[in-house]
């Protein structure tokens, strides 16, 4: 077929990203996770406090399992275990992260279905929570619950990793949009604080998706959550039998925005949005 306007065109709309063409699991992981950067802190803090390099990742709501397939794919002594308890995502994360290493690296790779609270206590060098998914607990108790059970699992030389969010805006309504790429095509990222209540500290938040040609995922993700504050959460820490809570708190660019740099602080101007990462050891 000649290629006339109308049919170049038409290529034109199929290259780009649409709702029908594209998965929410690889927008996520393009829009939201970033492993390398995380990666490279967990090894930075273990190295940090026990001058060794850690082997094994055990990944709490390791979702898709990026992060793992990341951690063994960098360094050839790496292992990890991811535990998720949504079969769905755990597959999609077996076929897209896990089937595409090598032979060699599968084998140090393991992705469960599974709660994070049935998790055996072996012990391992690093235990990560990452993107807030421990607010899953609404109650203190289940939190408490969680954390002795994450103390009881690491090796004498072993630290968990948590990142937390705060802020003016972490107790407010509202909804940010960013601009993404996936496989250098655009996309927005919709983060929407739906709903927060000032008496539970409950959220409930959304992650929507917008294309170029007008179509949209709404509600691609959501999460009904409680927000934990800062200092609560380190005595929570405390309290389930962690002997050291370190605070790593994001540094910021010229225009004061975060720069992804994370360095321990015991003191910190509170912004209209922060991220930092708790690193609790025995
Ligand atoms: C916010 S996502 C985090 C995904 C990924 N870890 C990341 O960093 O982006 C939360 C994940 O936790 C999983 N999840 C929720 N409760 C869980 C539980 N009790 N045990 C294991 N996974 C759980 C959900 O299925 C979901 O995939």
């Amino acid at each position: 077929m000649p290629k006339t306007k109308k049919t170049r065109g038409a290529k034109k709309k199929q290259d780009m990203l649409t709702a029908k063409n594209t998965n929410r699991h690889a927008l996520y992981q393009s829009a939201v996770q970033e492993p390398e950067a995380d990666t490279r802190f967990m090894e930075e803090v273990f190295v940090a406090n026990y001058d060794r390099r850690p082997i094994l990742l055990r990944e709490d709501f390791c979702g898709t399992g990026f992060l793992s397939a990341t951690w063994v794919k960098e360094k050839s002594d790496r292992r990890a275990i991811g535990y998720d308890l949504d079969e769905p995502t755990v597959e999609w994360g077996m076929t897209h992260n896990v089937a595409p290493l090598t032979e060699e690296e599968q084998s140090r790779i393991q992705l469960k279905v599974a709660d994070v609270l049935e998790a055996p206590l072996d012990p391992i060098d690093v235990v990560c929570a990452m993107n807030f998914s421990w607010w899953i607990f609404k109650k203190k108790e289940q939190l408490l619950n969680y954390f002795r059970s994450v103390r009881k699992s690491l090796a004498d030389e072993g630290v968990f990793v948590l990142d937390i969010y705060g802020g003016s805006e972490a107790y407010i309504e509202v909804e940010e949009e960013h601009d993404k790429e996936l496989d250098g095509k655009d996309f927005l990222y919709v983060w929407d604080q739906d709903k927060v209540c000032g008496i539970s500290d409950e959220l409930l938040c959304h992650i929507h998706f917008k294309f170029k040609d007008g179509s949209a995922m709404k509600k691609a993700f959501t999460y009904d959550w409680r927000r934990y504050g800062m200092r609560e959460t380190q005595d929570l820490l405390l309290d389930a039998g962690f002997g050291k809570v370190d605070v790593y708190w994001e540094g910021t660019d010229k225009d004061g925005d975060g720069n992804g740099e994370f360095t321990k602080e015991t003191h910190a101007e509170n912004t209209e949005a922060w991220i930092a990462y708790l690193v609790a050891t025995p």
